[in-house]
């Protein structure tokens, strides 16, 4: 009975976003009620063929509109994979999949909810309140009727990887620790922290800082393992990282090949690259050493660089990011 009465809703807001759309008047208090209604629509590529899908983090195209999907991987991803607990918060069909703690709504107007809570936010304590950015462009994406968004990454270069491809990059991976340096201070605070280890995956569960983007640059490691340090000055290593607007921020490595540009929170730009407020995903990332340059070739959403520079690599990832 309760599935029928929900389903009954869904219609309803469909209806509504219907009406609204014909007769052009924006009403925005009356859509984002139940968050519109699921889309069938196939994903495009640029070749107009359909692109292949997959979930936040994967690189492939999840449906949800750039900036959201960008908030998923940073800040909510490492919860809400789909263990027990939190529900799965991946793609466009779980934000569609009505809340566990109040059907009357789906998940992405219940994110929006909780984003903005002040007795129980997402993502919980001690990780970092949410800024307006995240706030915001959850939203937008609530006030136009949760559409389904296109693809926001460029596919790989060699033209196309199947959802089947996705995974670890083989077993030619032997880690090692070319620097022969490790971390070893635990979760002690500290900009050397934890090298080569998915920065915001942890900050989100521990706390620490919001970071916009975060990761590791290593001299010759290619699979290095955790906690091994990466390449340190000199000479001045420099991650440039472009958004689909064409604004820059430059992050400097640090003495143990990390580096980080945190997300704004409000006051002026912090870290050592400037502020991470306002990127637009997807963003495009270059090592500069000197006059020598690494580019990876496609376009991410995620800001939490080691979580697919690992070891081995993973989602068509070659393993660490390697200095130039
Ligand atoms: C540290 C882990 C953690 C992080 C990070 C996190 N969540 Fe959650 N989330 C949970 C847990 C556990 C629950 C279930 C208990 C509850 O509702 O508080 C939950 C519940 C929710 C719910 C309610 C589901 C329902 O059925 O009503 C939503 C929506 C949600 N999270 C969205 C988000 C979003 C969006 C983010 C990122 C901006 C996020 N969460 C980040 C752990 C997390
Ligand atoms: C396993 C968990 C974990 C990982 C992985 C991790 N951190 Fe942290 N980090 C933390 C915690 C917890 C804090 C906050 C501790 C506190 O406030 O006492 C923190 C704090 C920080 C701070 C604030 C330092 C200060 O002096 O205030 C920076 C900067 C930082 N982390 C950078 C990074 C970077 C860069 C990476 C990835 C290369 C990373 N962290 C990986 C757990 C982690
Ligand atoms: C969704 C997974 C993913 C994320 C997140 C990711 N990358 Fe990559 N990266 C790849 C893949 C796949 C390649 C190889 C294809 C290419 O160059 O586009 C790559 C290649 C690279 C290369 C070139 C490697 C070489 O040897 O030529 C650099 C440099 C790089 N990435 C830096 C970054 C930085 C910096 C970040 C964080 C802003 C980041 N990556 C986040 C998947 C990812």
């Amino acid at each position: 009975m309760r599935n029928v009465l929900v389903f009954a809703a869904a219609g309803g807001a469909l209806a509504a976003a219907i009406a609204c759309g014909k007769g052009g008047i924006e009403q925005v208090g009356e859509i984002d009620l139940d968050g519109g209604a699921p889309d069938d629509s196939v994903i495009l590529g640029p070749d107009n063929k359909p692109a292949p899908t997959g979930p936040a983090g994967s690189g492939l195209a999840t449906g949800l509109p750039c900036d959201v999907q960008a908030v998923v991987e940073n800040r909510c991803k490492t919860c809400h994979e789909g263990n027990a607990g939190a529900p799965r918060l991946l793609d466009y069909a779980d934000f569609m999949a009505p809340s566990k703690a109040d059907p009357t709504k789906n998940m992405a107007l219940m994110s929006l909810v909780r984003l903005k809570s002040t007795t129980s936010p997402m993502p919980p304590p001690p990780a970092a309140l949410p800024n307006a950015d995240e706030i915001g462009a959850f939203e937008e994406w609530v006030a136009a009727g949760t559409p389904k968004g296109g693809l926001c990454t460029d596919p790989p270069p060699d033209g196309g990887v199947d959802a089947g491809d996705i995974g670890d990059a083989g077993p030619d991976a032997t880690p090692g620790c070319a620097s022969g340096a490790k971390w070893t201070q635990g979760n002690q605070k500290s900009p050397l922290m934890h090298p080569g280890v998915a920065c915001n995956a942890c900050h989100g569960k521990l706390g620490g800082p919001n970071l916009a983007f975060a990761g590791t640059v290593y001299r010759g490691g290619l699979h290095d393992v955790d906690d091994c340090n990466g390449t340190g000055p000199p000479p001045p290593v420099t991650v440039v990282i472009t958004d689909k607007m064409g604004k820059t921020v430059n992050a400097k490595v640090n003495e143990a090949g990390n580096f980080y540009v945190e997300a704004e929170q409000g006051g002026p730009a912090k870290g050592p690259g400037g502020g991470g407020g306002g990127f637009k995903a997807p963003f495009r990332a270059k090592i500069v050493d000197g006059t020598k340059v690494r580019a990876m070739t496609g376009s991410v959403t995620s800001g939490d660089c080691n979580s697919c520079h690992t070891p081995a690599g993973k989602n068509g990832a070659p393993g660490r990011i390697l200095a130039p």
